[in-house]
């Protein structure tokens, strides 16, 4: 045990997921489907034929699930709502069933001593809108307004905490530009417009719940730090486009109330003009702000990679993860201290942190041994108790994920979860990175010092 680790009273330990990921039954008690659904049974979208329809089944062993929540001394659990469960046609007729999972589950943490933390939209839109547009459609503020109203009146009497979106960087990045991801667009010209578009329905979301709620509503983003791989200036012009695109297009007008002019160079003509109204909209006050942190990118100039004109750079004398990514704590630090410099001194929260690293299908034996896994814990959690040192208002860390779960398209073979599942017989096994943050947590941080 070391006291030098030792996290602020208050400090509160989360694990997360969301609700395509883990839940499995989409269409069970009259769900509609999502576009998630609809994805994720497109003939090649997802690897090895993957998709959402058992996953976890969260769906139906939500109570032994937060049984292992309670294992770990988890004091927070971050989960997302399938909007397509409570509004099937997204708007309009409520799907009382679907309700009522969310307000089971809601009950059975408290029960447990878990505070809730619900995020509205993590990816998922129901499938009928995106039949009227999608994000590309203005009336989408006011859907997510309407659905997020619901929830509130539904919830917030035992919700302590509510985020509008998860990461919209790469609802845009990966389901309106490069076409990786639900629902699967590739289009230069659609992609600001649905970036400005979540951020106006986050923004709704949150005077929605000016008038309906009475505990903390924040919005999280996942925000990769970007180094340029040189000094000279076309590589800092490319970092700063890269740093424009993936994480000021989408804090600025949530924090700032603008965009950057980087943008502009990104999307050239097909960066349109927005009316300067509308960002009476996209900033509005928040509580908290989560920031979900993996890894970080080096960059270089490159003309060849469209439309940023920059490209990462690999970084082959370190190690990296199953999805690729350089496991670097020093980012997570960066991060959160240049979040601070140009935003304020908001309350932060990390939101997801955590590693794909290769585990077998099936385990024998009580514990699985997960060395680098835990080993990233352990470097992140240190990381982040040094950016408290420096004066960041970190109230709270959740590890990604509770469970082994769907990757999206990268199916189920990317395992991030602190236990272990095996897909075939649903049984749970808890990794050494379960029993180390169960550690951490009774220790409230100080298990970091131990060797
Ligand atoms: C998302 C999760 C995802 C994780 C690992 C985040 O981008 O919020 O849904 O599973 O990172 O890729």
């Amino acid at each position: 045990m070391n006291p030098r680790f030792r996290f602020p009273d208050g400090f509160l330990w989360g694990a997360a997921t969301s609700a395509y990921q883990i839940e499995g039954s989409p269409l069970a008690d009259g769900a509609g489907p999502s576009i998630w659904q609809r994805f994720a049974h497109t003939p090649g979208m997802m690897a090895n034929g993957d998709h959402g329809d058992v996953a976890c089944d969260h769906y139906r062993r939500y109570r032994d699930d937060v049984r292992l929540m309670r294992a770990l001394g988890l004091q927070s659990y971050r989960f997302s709502v399938n909007w397509a469960r409570v509004l099937p046609q997204g708007t309009g007729r409520v799907n009382a069933q679907g309700l009522d999972f969310y307000s089971r589950l809601v009950d059975e943490l408290l029960e447990n001593g878990i505070a809730p933390n619900v995020t509205l939209f993590h990816w998922d839109l129901p499938a009928a809108l995106d039949d009227r547009g999608g994000w590309l459609n203005r009336d989408s503020a006011h859907w997510f307004a309407e659905y997020a109203a619901i929830m509130f009146s539904a919830l917030d009497d035992r919700v302590p905490q509510w985020t509008t979106l998860n990461e919209p960087w790469v609802v845009v990045d990966g389901g309106y530009l490069r076409g990786a991801l639900a629902p699967g667009h590739r289009n230069l010209y659609e992609a600001p417009i649905a970036a400005h578009n979540l951020m106006r329905a986050s923004g709704a979301g949150i005077q929605a719940y000016r008038a309906h709620g009475r505990h903390a509503i924040g919005v999280v983003f996942n925000i990769e730090p970007k180094y340029p791989a040189s000094d000279s200036a076309d590589d800092l012009a490319a970092t700063r486009r890269a740093d424009a695109y993936m994480n000021l297009q989408f804090a600025d007008p949530a924090l700032l109330g603008s965009y950057p002019p980087e943008l502009r160079e990104v999307y050239g003509e097909a960066w349109p003009d927005f009316p300067a109204d509308d960002f009476r909209l996209t900033r509005q006050p928040v509580d908290f702000v989560g920031l979900n942190y993996y890894t970080r990118a080096v960059v270089r100039h490159d003309t060849d990679a469209l439309p940023l004109r920059a490209a990462p750079v690999h970084q082959p004398h370190r190690t990296h993860t199953e999805t690729g990514w350089e496991v670097y704590e020093q980012g997570l630090v960066d991060m959160l201290t240049g979040f601070r410099r140009r935003y304020g001194d908001i309350p932060l929260y990390i939101t997801e942190n955590g590693a794909a690293f290769y585990d077998p299908p099936v385990v024998e034996g009580e514990v699985l041994d997960d060395p680098l896994r835990t080993d990233y814990l352990r470097r992140h959690l240190e990381a982040a108790h040094r950016a408290i040192e420096a004066g960041v208002d970190l109230r709270g860390y959740y590890a990604w994920s509770l469970l082994d779960n769907l990757e999206w398209s990268l199916g189920y073979a990317k395992r991030f979860g602190l236990y272990h599942v095996d897909f075939a017989t649903q049984r749970r096994t808890p990794k050494a990175s379960a029993k180390l943050y169960a550690r951490v947590i009774a220790s409230h941080g100080e298990a970091l010092g131990e060797a």
